[in-house]
């Protein structure tokens, strides 16, 4: 018996053709943005928002930022990730009120405030920007919302090729507080998916 999370990846592939006439129930809508939820986030900082779009007017208005691509206006719902890179910075309050929040002993959130500013400072920010780091873990959210989309037969294309600030200025965001990570159109296909071409596994995988 295929397991059913390998068989859902295997239904998945980035659908570039989806069936405009064809909507995504409420349930399964609300079954998406669960697995979103669910998903893990580096020191359970949570520094994301998904925003969650049908309305074919903001589908309209955003699809000329992303390429013109027509997935953004023939999917049935599109879900933009939103970075919040302002909450990553070691100095602010979110960072202790998180760890409370999350049920730390209290002496507990000073060791793990002050782990999280070394790591901050000496692992990440030398390499990245709080948004890159940020958005490292929205796309743990977006491979969730995919396989989940995937396991009940909902079909998925990840979005990347946007101009960010369009992206921005068409939805209003505030850009004080959130960035665009990615976007993920949902919905269901109208053809077969094309043979899947992957490198052979041995030449990614490494047991050692
Ligand atoms: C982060 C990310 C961004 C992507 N951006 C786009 C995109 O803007 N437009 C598009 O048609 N496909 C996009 N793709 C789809 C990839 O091209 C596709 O996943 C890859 O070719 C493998 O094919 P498969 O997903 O069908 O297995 C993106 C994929 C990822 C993971």
């Amino acid at each position: 018996m295929m397991n059913p999370v390998i068989k859902a990846l295997n239904f998945r592939h980035a659908c570039k053709l989806f069936d405009p006439d064809k909507k995504i129930s409420k349930e399964h809508m609300d079954m998406i943005v669960t697995a979103a939820h669910l998903s893990p986030t580096s020191f359970g900082l949570e520094a994301w928002k998904f925003l969650v779009i049908s309305s074919d007017v903001v589908k309209k208005t955003l699809r000329p930022a992303c390429w013109n691509q027509p997935q953004i206006t023939d999917a049935s719902h599109v879900i933009v990730i939103l970075s919040n890179p302002s909450l990553a910075d070691p100095s602010k309050e979110y960072i202790r009120l998180n760890s409370e929040r999350r049920g730390l002993p209290e002496d507990a959130v000073k060791v793990y405030i002050e782990k999280y500013k070394n790591h901050m400072e000496t692992q990440v920010f030398p390499r990245m920007s709080a948004y890159a780091w940020c958005s490292k873990q929205c796309y743990i959210g977006l491979a969730n919302i995919m396989t989940t989309a995937a396991s009940e037969g909902i079909d998925s294309c990840p979005i990347e090729g946007f101009e960010k600030e369009l992206v921005e200025k068409a939805l209003n965001i505030d850009t004080n507080q959130y960035e665009v990570a990615v976007v993920v159109a949902l919905g269901y296909r109208t053809k077969e998916q094309p043979e899947r071409r992957r490198h052979p596994m041995e030449s990614v995988v490494e047991y050692i």
